[in-house]
């Protein structure tokens, strides 16, 4: 085989075969063509800004760019392995279509630094897809829980029916959890925002570049101060990647939820047809695939953050072929995360949430025990250790009876403490036991209108 038409001046003979299917990046890094373009764009612009290279070829080289972008997003350019990755295939078109001033295009510049700068500006944009698809479902989940502030559903600790609360609060606790994940990527961007290219291969270069004005055109807020941490860090990505993954642990309890609430045990939900599907076997089978794929997602995000963190662990300075390994994990965590929330939120809008059965699971297992002896507290006086005693005995009279706490004769309590009145019976019910909780954060109707105020602020 030939040597590479690009950087095979000093060999004789071609790669192995096998290698052509080892050492490519091209089927995965032609995602980021537009970046790579753009960045080449900036860098032409300054080259012949600081009269590094003359105005006919940068001229050239510009028209050239442009040329094969409109080619790339036409689907007409050819992707070629035998020249590696997205920044050969470009420079060997532009080659094609402009003739030797294409060769200048990489002067003061190398691939450690171009592949730097187009991964970053890559990623920055998929900080803000990801911003904008939990934006999406925070919506969604805002807008279910406005509909929903007097639904009661048990809340649970250790997965125990513990104390009535409303569907609208357990929903608006996602949005907070997405509201961070909004935040942790909107971080990452800002800290990622700032420019390799120019630092070369590794030590700068000889020529009299202009970083800010190539790190300005891009976007960035500067050019990075060390060439070496410029070409070598990937910690954006693993930035990125974290975020990610705890955006979609976030996800998978949501869904993990939803799962549970479509089993006919719980019953609390019912997803639509568009997000359900059926068994191939058992006609009866109405299954919540989709929230079972998205609980399953965050492992396979899990595993591109933990991929990529063992491929940089332990990477001397400044670049190596290793670094190649982490566009892939970053394409398949972004691809992953974007479908899901897309699809989380398209699920909760559909989603019909059935009442009397939220209801009446909330008030099996005398959730309101204590309301019960929060009223002895607050009314006889009793501390609190005695109230939760007395409360104990009068749970257990109503276990014997089957009944609910409601429904235990004021005899039967006052068989257990003579200064129980009738008065105990307003707080026993579920509504009231809502509306009691209205310290800040609680359950309570009024304090769920004060956060749904305070979203739909927010997320207009
Ligand atoms: N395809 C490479 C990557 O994805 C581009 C940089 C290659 N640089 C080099 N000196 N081989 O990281």
């Amino acid at each position: 085989m030939a040597s590479n038409q690009m950087w095979g001046g000093r060999f004789a003979g071609g790669p192995a075969e096998i290698m052509q299917a080892f050492t490519p990046s091209i089927d995965f890094d032609r995602r980021m063509a537009a970046e790579d373009i753009k960045g080449s764009c900036a860098h032409a612009r300054m080259l012949v800004q600081e009269g590094i290279i003359p105005a006919e070829d940068a001229d050239a080289i510009l028209k050239g760019l442009a040329e094969i972008a409109t080619e790339i997003a036409e689907g007409r350019f050819v992707f070629k392995r035998e020249l590696e990755d997205i920044h050969l295939n470009i420079e060997s078109r532009l080659t094609e279509l402009i003739g030797p001033a294409a060769g200048r295009l990489h002067t003061a510049r190398s691939r450690n630094d171009q592949v730097a700068t187009d991964f970053r500006l890559w990623v920055r944009g998929a900080c803000g897809r990801s911003e904008d698809a939990l934006i999406t479902l925070m919506r969604a989940l805002h807008e279910k829980a406005a509909g929903n502030i007097d639904t009661v559903m048990p809340g649970f600790t250790h997965m125990q029916a513990a104390q009535p609360i409303s569907f609208a609060h357990h929903l608006l606790a996602y949005v907070e959890m997405f509201s961070r994940d909004v935040l942790r990527f909107r971080d990452a961007a800002k800290r990622m925002n700032e420019c390799p290219l120019g630092a070369a291969a590794l030590a700068g270069t000889p020529y009299a570049i202009d970083r800010e004005f190539t790190a300005r055109q891009l976007g960035f807020d500067k050019p990075m101060r060390n060439s070496l941490d410029a070409v070598s860090a990937r910690d954006f990505a693993l930035e990125y990647l974290a975020a990610a993954t705890i955006a979609a642990t976030h996800l998978s309890k949501l869904a993990g939820e939803i799962v549970q609430w479509c089993s006919p045990g719980f019953g609390f939900v019912t997803l639509s047809d568009a997000f359900s599907t059926g068994s191939s076997i058992m006609p009866q089978k109405r299954n919540p695939d989709a929230a079972e794929l998205a609980r399953g997602k965050a492992g396979r995000v899990l595993g591109d953050f933990t991929a990529l963190a063992a491929v940089v662990k332990g990477l001397v300075l400044a670049y190596g072929s290793d670094l190649q390994e982490d566009k892939e994990r970053v394409f398949d965590a972004a691809d992953t995360l974007e479908l899901t929330l897309a699809v989380m939120a398209g699920m909760i809008r559909d989603m019909t949430p059935n009442k009397e059965k939220m209801r009446a699971a909330a008030s099996a297992g005398f959730p309101t025990a204590t309301d019960l002896a929060d009223w002895l507290v607050q009314t006889l006086k009793k501390p609190f250790r005695e109230a939760h005693h007395i409360a104990g005995a009068i749970v257990k009279c109503a276990e014997d009876r089957h009944c609910d706490l409601e429904h235990v004769p004021l005899a039967d309590m006052q068989a257990i403490e003579p200064a129980i009145t009738e008065a105990v019976y307003k707080v026993l019910g579920l509504d009231a036991s809502l509306a009691a909780r209205m310290s800040y954060g609680g359950t309570a109707p009024n304090r769920i209108k004060e956060q749904i105020a305070f979203w739909r602020d927010k997320l207009r």
